[in-house]
C-alpha cells in the first residue's frame, strides 16, 4: 500500500496544528488508499538550510538532511498540514522544502491549511504551491482550508467541523490517483 507522510509543520511548542494533524493522519488511516506515517517538523528539528552543496546535487553533508531525505524519498505521497502566519506560509516549511530537491520531483503532494481568521490560510498554500511547483511536485489541486483553529481545539484534540473530512477524504483519493499515475518526465 503506498506510504502518506502526514507532516505537521508548526514547530512552536502547543501548535494548535499538531491535534489537527494527528485528526487528519488518523482520517487518511480510514481511508483505504494509504499507510500512514505521522512527523512533525518539530521532531525533525531541521536546523536552517546548512548544507554546503545545493540540494540539487544529492549530495549531503549532514545526517539531519540525510533523514530527512530519508523521510521524503521514502513516502509516496506527502500532506502537508501548514499554518498562515503573516498571510504565508511558515520559514520552517520553506527551509524543509529547500533542503532537498530531487526528492520532490513528481511527488504527490497535498496541502492542507488552517489559520486563525476566515481564509483558513489558503494565501499560505497558495504560496507554497508556487514554491512546490517550482521543485516539481505534483500538487493536488484539493487544498482544504480550516478557519478559526483555535476554537476547534481544545486539550490537545481537534473538533473537525462539518465537512472537513469529506474535503480530505476528497484530497486523499486525489492524492490516491496522483500516485497511481506515472509522473511525466520532460527532461
Ligand atoms: C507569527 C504569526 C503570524 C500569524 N499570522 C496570521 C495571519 O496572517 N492570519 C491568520 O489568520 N492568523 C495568523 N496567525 C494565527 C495563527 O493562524 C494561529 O496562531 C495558529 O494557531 C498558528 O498555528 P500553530 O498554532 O499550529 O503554530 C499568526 C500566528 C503567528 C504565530
Amino acid at each position: 500500500m503506498p506510504r502518506l507522510l502526514v507532516l505537521s509543520t508548526s514547530t512552536r511548542p502547543a501548535a494548535a496544528g499538531r491535534p489537527l494533524a494527528a485528526w487528519v493522519a488518523e482520517t487518511a488511516r480510514t481511508h483505504d488508499g494509504f499507510s500512514v506515517a505521522p512527523a512533525d517538523l518539530a521532531e525533525i528539528d531541521l536546523p536552517l538550510l546548512n548544507e554546503p552543496q545545493p540540494a540539487a546535487t544529492g549530495v549531503y553533508e549532514h545526517q539531519h538532511t540525510r533523514d530527512w531525505s530519508a523521510l521524503v524519498a521514502g513516502a509516496d505521497a506527502v500532506l502537508f498540514v501548514l499554518p498562515m502566519y503573516n498571510g504565508s506560509f511558515t520559514a520552517p516549511v520553506k527551509n524543509a522544502v529547500d533542503y532537498l530537491y530531487k526528492e520532490w520531483q513528481g511527488k504527490p503532494v497535498g496541502l492542507l491549511s488552517y489559520s486563525a481568521g476566515p481564509t483558513g490560510g489558503a494565501p499560505a498554500a497558495e504560496a507554497l504551491a508556487g514554491v512546490l511547483n517550482r521543485v516539481g511536485t505534483r500538487t493536488a489541486e484539493r487544498r482544504p482550508a480550516v478557519p478559526g483553529i483555535a476554537g476547534l481545539v481544545a486539550d490537545g484534540g481537534f473538533t473537525a467541523p462539518e465537512g472537513l473530512a469529506d474535503e480530505v477524504t476528497a484530497l486523499l483519493d486525489e492524492l490516491a490517483k496522483l500516485v497511481a499515475q506515472e509522473p511525466v518526465v520532460t527532461d
